[in-house]
């Protein structure tokens, strides 16, 4: 995009995270092995999500072996590579998932290193490999907070203490997408070498641009704040634009413009989407490439303090000006 400086030397992933130590004092050792792994069980993924359908294929063969296993559904896959890479990580205390219904304590001694708490989202719109759509992982990663007392305390942070944030789209290419605080950079998997290389630093969001993100077939169940913004847009000639996976329609948002929503509806009353592994760390990057993310007028994603890591949150984000277009409507019909 325009707004995004590019990368002209040849930089990796695990190349820029060492060249961010030396920047960023919280990128310590282990927090550089957390996003290695990351790296690692996302390129995992990324070959497993390319063989969806043969290995489907491959799946009912192997069922009739003598183990007599199932074949695993790709969001077991997902959530069974990245909890057996941070699992190897000193760096990790805690982790929580979308499948997993109770976080994993991995390490409670309280040593003086420090350690992390790492929230994912394994497999972000499952649904969409049955039709070759694109799907992704999303992470968010927070300090452990020693000074609480239970382990599972210390993940209920805002979003505003995560240290680092990010997402991973297997779309036409494998993409990754990347906040330490610092601006939010960009990689792409080369097949070829099988290593994520640099691509944009410093992604800016464009601060504007005619184009909405929703699932318009909940509409007469949005609050009537969401339905005049629909009309209102409408009018002024919007694009509509909706994959159903959140990170390829953030990443569309992030590079292009424009606004992404889950709003309420009849059946889901705070939305669907979840505040610690999916709203928050989008909220994060498009805050940190310049948009906007908030749950209702004047509230912040971020500042909002969890009670329960699988608790659900409004999200309305992306470029400033789209963002408080919809703000407007909603107070205006509050
Ligand atoms: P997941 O597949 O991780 O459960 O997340 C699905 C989410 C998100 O990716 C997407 O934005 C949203 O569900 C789509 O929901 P609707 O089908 O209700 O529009
Ligand atoms: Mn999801
Ligand atoms: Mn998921
Ligand atoms: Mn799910």
């Amino acid at each position: 995009t325009a707004h995004a400086q590019r990368s002209t030397d040849i930089v990796t992933l695990q190349a820029h995270i060492l060249q961010q130590q030396t920047r960023y004092p919280e990128a310590s050792g282990q927090f550089s092995w957390i996003l290695s792994a990351l790296s690692i069980s996302t390129k995992m993924i990324a070959a497993h999500v390319r063989r969806a359908r043969l290995d489907d294929v491959l799946g009912a063969v192997g069922s009739q072996n003598v183990q007599g296993e199932q074949q695993q559904k790709l969001d077991v896959i997902a959530n069974d590579i990245l909890l057996r890479a941070l699992g190897g990580r000193e760096g990790v205390a805690i982790v929580a998932s979308e499948e997993n219904e109770q976080p994993i304590i991995l390490r409670s001694d309280d040593s003086e290193q420090r350690k992390y708490c790492v929230l994912f989202d394994p497999l972000d719109g499952s649904s969409n490999l049955d039709v070759c759509g694109a799907v992704g992982t999303i992470f968010s990663i927070l300090r452990k907070d020693r000074r609480s007392t239970r382990p599972e305390a210390s993940l209920l942070q805002c979003g505003a203490k995560q240290v680092a944030a990010g997402y991973v789209l297997y779309g036409s290419s494998t993409v990754f997408v990347l906040t330490i605080g610092l601006g939010v950079d960009m990689f792409v998997l080369d097949p070829a070498y099988g290593a994520f290389i640099r691509v944009a630093e410093g992604l800016r969001i464009p601060p504007a641009n005619k184009s909405y993100s929703v699932n318009e077939g909940n509409r007469l169940g949005f609050p009537q704040g969401y339905r005049d913004y629909l009309s209102w847009a409408q009018e002024q000639g919007y694009s509509s634009r909706y994959v159903g996976a959140m990170v390829a329609d953030v990443h569309r948002i992030l590079l292009q413009g424009g606004v992404f929503m889950y709003p309420p509806t009849r059946k889901a009353p705070d939305g669907k989407l979840r505040l610690m592994y999916e709203a928050n760390p989008m909220a994060m990057l498009i805050e940190q490439a310049g948009g906007k993310a908030y749950c209702a007028p004047g509230q912040r994603i971020l500042d909002i303090v969890p009670d329960d890591i699988h608790q659900r949150v409004p999200v309305v984000l992306g470029s400033a000006q789209e963002v408080d277009h919809v703000m407007n409507r909603l107070a205006a019909a509050a």
